[in-house]
């Protein structure tokens, strides 16, 4: 059976890795979470104090980063030149800085290029923000999942407290907005729904409910192609 390629992408909190994660299981597929990979990247220029002002630099970094997302039965583990950094880039504050060294021209195509060969003989489902867009633009299946700020934010904030996190959700709220704010700003592949995708608002559908919507898309797709 063909394997495809299915793009997740929408705003912080929406629900896309739980989705994600579950119909890459359903499915025999490769989990690639990109933000993971921005997550790493970010870590890295903050422990290695890299100057993202000079690009000769940060270009050299880019180069002999090595980003690998390994499935594991706990969960993803995210390794960085080969060190675990699975829960340092789960930081609050790593969300802002990925999203930050997201917006520069050398990281986007460094990562995008890495998430191509990862996925160049299709049979994952990628989430991100570009994914539709930029990363696997001719992908089968396209899914922009969105919630409302209030619902993501509450979500983000239970996840946080849950990891034992000291926040309140006003400041989450007001982190996620920003955030998506620059997210959706920017000039390089900013956060959009690609024109062929399908939105999902996990606002008023269950998980089970985004799932099953989900894959009655890919099993069309699948009798399309076969
Ligand atoms: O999905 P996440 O919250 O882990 O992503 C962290 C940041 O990385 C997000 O705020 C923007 C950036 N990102 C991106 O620019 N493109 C992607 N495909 C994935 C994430």
């Amino acid at each position: 059976m063909k394997k495809l390629t299915v793009a997740i992408d929408g705003p912080a909190g929406a629900g896309k890795s739980t989705v994600a994660k579950r119909l890459a299981k359903e499915l025999g597929y490769t989990y690639m979470d990109t933000g993971a990979m921005y997550r790493a990247f970010a870590w890295k220029v903050k422990e290695s104090a890299i100057d993202l002002e000079n690009e000769a630099t940060l270009m050299a970094a880019l180069r002999e980063t090595r980003i690998e997302l390994l499935e594991e039965p706990g969960g993803l583990k995210v390794m960085l030149d080969g060190v675990d950094v699975t829960t340092q880039i789960r930081a609050p504050e790593m969300s802002q800085s990925a999203s930050k060294v997201s917006a520069l021209r050398p990281v986007r195509e460094r990562m995008v290029e890495l998430q191509r060969a990862m996925g160049a003989r299709g049979g994952v489902v990628a989430e991100g923000r570009d994914i539709g867009t930029v990363v696997f633009p001719r992908a089968e299946v396209k899914i922009f999942l969105t919630a409302s700020s209030e619902e993501r934010a509450q979500r983000r904030f239970d996840e946080l407290r849950g990891q034992g996190k000291e926040v309140t959700l006003e400041e989450t709220l007001e982190e996620m907005n920003e955030r998506d704010r620059r997210d959706e700003q920017r000039t390089l592949a900013p956060l959009r729904k690609a024109d062929d995708a399908i939105a999902i608002d996990s606002t008023r559908h269950s998980v089970d409910e985004v799932m099953a919507i989900v894959r009655r898309e890919i099993e069309k797709k699948m009798f399309i192609s076969n």
